[in-house]
């Protein structure tokens, strides 16, 4: 904080001796945000440090320090981890708490592969490390790359760090000429503790978990700082290989230990569900004593030809999935209900709580879903938690499962307290006053003010500017935030402008605080870096409501340019006509999202947004669905008949996969009909239409799988 004493009756020594600290409090600040992206005071703390900094300079000039805050501009930016493209794409697992969610997984996995009940499907069990995934890259026995995991296609390169982790070996014997080995950092509970108390004794920060101290000590910048930290690895997958590894994932593990990489002791085989489950729960029983953290039981189809048939959905593979522990709960007093305005406009109630432990993690903030929720009931008005309401202060039941955000599941009426009131969900947006209002069939209230909205409008820059979306290194959430505020960027356009409104100089930046010179040049660079866009990321960037990642990317690979894109969805009409069809004829693409597109690009104010936004574009054409090489990219394909060396199911992603749509019924449209044994009516329809015919073994040649 600012010293107290006015600065007219502060002698010279006791201005020494506080521009001393202000110089030392004010470095402190630039580097927790900069360089380790964890502001420790607030703004207007900051600005109140540096004015006060000023005031005494300029009444003691002699006094001004050569490291004095008022010549240094901010911290150097943290230079951060290089990117590194990751060659085979690092996924996530779906998830499942229920026993049946298992079952369900074996029967969808066999009905996949067309493998009747009693033929036998093994599978991998083993704990889910909940620590960090690495991917460990090998050439010719040597480590050369180690990078996180970050958004499964880049993530950070982290080798010198990986280096100095004595479980993972620099040199292997006998490996893969290319062999890239995926596993899990993480950190023991002993370790933690001790870690904790070290950094607590010198008056560094602790750590909240044995996962965050685990990814702290790896994704930082001193190499030397990691060599210190207690880091562990499990190996569990791999990416990129040059030769097999194994004909199954548990030889493949078992080699990948032989090479000198720990992998995890309780990986057993099971013949199906029964033995998964038991497994499972000799792993729960443990869990308390292994002496690390695990969040559940992770199954793999073993054997690797059929993991290579079942392939993957769009960010997770259908031959693994993991059954995670149940929530951890824990009860405390409700403090505060608060609103946020999302970026699509929705209320979302927040429960703010006194702080407690659930699972080893301080949670003092929890979803309460929405004003039915609150209320007690669900959007068809039925009673949920025997239609308790919830009030601020409550005595309230948290519930945490894994990383999703807490929630809270139940309240003790016993202890509430006498004046307590129900509570009053606003009509109006908190943020702009603007009329909050539920449409039928929706269960989330939204303002109505759209682009005049300031948590809207802030919201949806954040989006904007986000990692899956325009990714411009420098802008962030934070400093999205700030130059919404001082009014320099209001809509994503302006972020394209900013150079030329500030002129060549970048004065204005340079000396607001927490920019540098550097930064702001830096800053500058990265944002010309994304003039140039690809077309699903800027389809995502927009933040239409319903239109998810992999939802922009199907849209940009149906439509190939922005052009064909903007012209589609303004020329749509809501419910009819052949647009409308097309675009609902997108596979993944439902009416829910289409109307919301359509109305998008139908409300002037939010199409002329977008429309001066893409002016400062070169936006790069999507590759048409599937591989463009692919012989039946673009094509409409059915298949009618049984087919023998697959299922239908397999048979309809794989063509999905090589860029073609599936159809269920022949028309004219129809570019090609698989016709297997027992095709009847469509076969003669394609005949009489003209359209081409193949069996099965036609189409296994055409896609290259004879
Ligand atoms: S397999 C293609 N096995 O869990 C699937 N993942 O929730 C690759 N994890 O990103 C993952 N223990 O970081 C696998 N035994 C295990 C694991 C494991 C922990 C992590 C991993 C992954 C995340 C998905």
């Amino acid at each position: 904080m600012a010293g107290d004493t006015p600065v007219e009756a502060l002698t010279d020594e006791q201005a020494r001796v506080e521009l001393d600290r202000l110089a030392r409090e004010i470095a402190a600040a630039d580097r927790a945000y900069h360089q380790r992206d964890a502001p420790e005071i607030s703004d207007a703390d900051y600005d109140a440090l540096k004015r006060r900094n000023a005031a005494i300079e300029a009444r003691f000039p002699h006094l001004v320090r050569p490291d004095s805050p008022s010549r240094t501009v901010g911290a150097a930016p943290a230079e951060g981890f290089a990117k590194v493209t990751h060659a085979v794409r690092m996924l996530s697992l779906g998830n499942a708490f229920e026993v049946v969610e298992i079952t369900e997984f074996d029967a969808r996995i066999r009905r996949y592969l067309g493998l009747v009940a009693d033929s036998p499907l093994t599978y991998t069990a083993e704990p889910k490390i909940d620590g960090l995934s690495l991917s460990l890259r090998y050439e010719g026995g040597a480590l050369v790359q180690a990078a996180t995991r970050g958004d499964g296609e880049t993530g950070e390169n982290v080798t010198a760090n990986a280096r100095t982790i004595n479980e993972i070996p620099t040199r292997l014997d006998g490996a893969p000429d290319i062999l890239e080995v995926r596993g899990e950092v993480y950190m023991a509970h002993d370790d933690f503790a001790a870690l904790n108390d070290r950094q607590a004794a010198r008056g560094d920060k602790t750590f909240a978990n044995p996962r965050n101290a685990a990814a702290g000590s790896l994704r930082q910048l001193d190499p030397a700082i990691t060599r210190e930290r207690p880091l562990r690895f499990f190996a569990y997958g791999w990416g990129e290989l040059s030769d097999a590894l194994a004909e199954t994932q548990k030889g493949a593990i078992d080699r990948l230990g032989k090479l000198g990489f720990p992998t995890n002791p309780l990986t057993a085989l099971c013949d199906g569900p029964d033995e998964m489950l038991a497994h499972y729960a000799e792993i729960e029983e443990q869990r308390a004593t292994l002496g690390y953290d695990i969040d559940g039981v992770v199954y793999k189809v073993n054997d690797l030809a059929l993991q290579a048939r079942l392939g993957f959905r769009s960010t997770t593979p259908r031959w693994a999935i993991a059954h995670k522990f149940p929530a951890e709960l824990a009860w405390t007093r409700l403090e505060k209900i608060e609103i946020q305005v999302g970026r699509t406009g929705a209320l979302s109630p927040v429960a703010r709580l006194h702080p407690v432990t659930v699972g080893g993690v301080v949670v003092s903030n929890a979803t309460l879903h929405n004003e039915d929720y609150i209320a007690g009931c669900d959007a068809k008005g039925n009673p949920i938690r025997d239609g308790k309401d919830i009030r601020e202060g409550d005595w309230v039941q948290v519930y945490r499962a894994g990383d999703v955000i807490p929630k809270v599941a139940d309240v003790d009426l016993s202890k509430r307290p006498a004046d307590a009131q129900p509570f009053e969900f606003p009509n109006a947006c908190p943020e702009c006053g603007s009329e909050a209002i539920r449409e039928e069939g929706d269960a989330v209230r939204r303002c109505t003010g759209g682009l005049i909205c300031p948590a809207q409008a802030v919201e949806k820059l954040k989006h904007f500017v986000s990692r899956a979306a325009f990714d411009i290194e420098g802008l962030g959430a934070k400093q999205v935030e700030q130059f919404y505020r001082d009014g320099w960027i209001r809509e994503p356009a302006d972020i394209f402008t900013l150079q030329e409104r500030f002129g060549s100089g970048m004065q204005q930046l340079k000396n607001r605080e927490g920019w540098g010179e550097k930064s702001a040049k830096n800053l500058f660079q990265a944002i010309e870096e994304r003039r140039k866009i690809p077309l699903d990321r800027l389809i995502f960037a927009l933040g239409i409501r319903h239109v998810g990642e992999s939802a922009a990317n199907l849209l940009a690979r149906f439509y190939v340019s922005w052009e064909n894109f903007r012209n589609a969805t303004s020329n749509a009409t809501v419910g009819e006509g052949p647009e409308w069809e097309r675009l609902t004829g997108i596979d993944g693409v439902g009416p829910v999202m289409a109307t919301s597109l359509v109305t998008t690009f139908h409300q002037k104010a939010e199409r002329e947004v977008i429309d001066r936004l893409v002016q400062h574009l070169t936006i790069e054409k999507a590759a048409p669905r599937g591989a463009v090489d692919s012989p039946v990219a673009g094509k409409t394909v059915v298949f009618t008949g049984s087919l023998e060396k697959m299922t239908r199911a397999e048979a309809k992603a794989r063509a999905e996969a090589l860029g073609a749509k599936v159809s269920g019924s022949v028309s004219a449209k129809t570019d090609l009909v698989v016709a297997g044994p027992g095709a009847g009516s469509k076969a003669r329809q394609a005949e009489k239409l003209g359209v081409e015919i193949i069996d099965e073994e036609g189409w296994l040649g055409l896609i290259g799988d004879a």
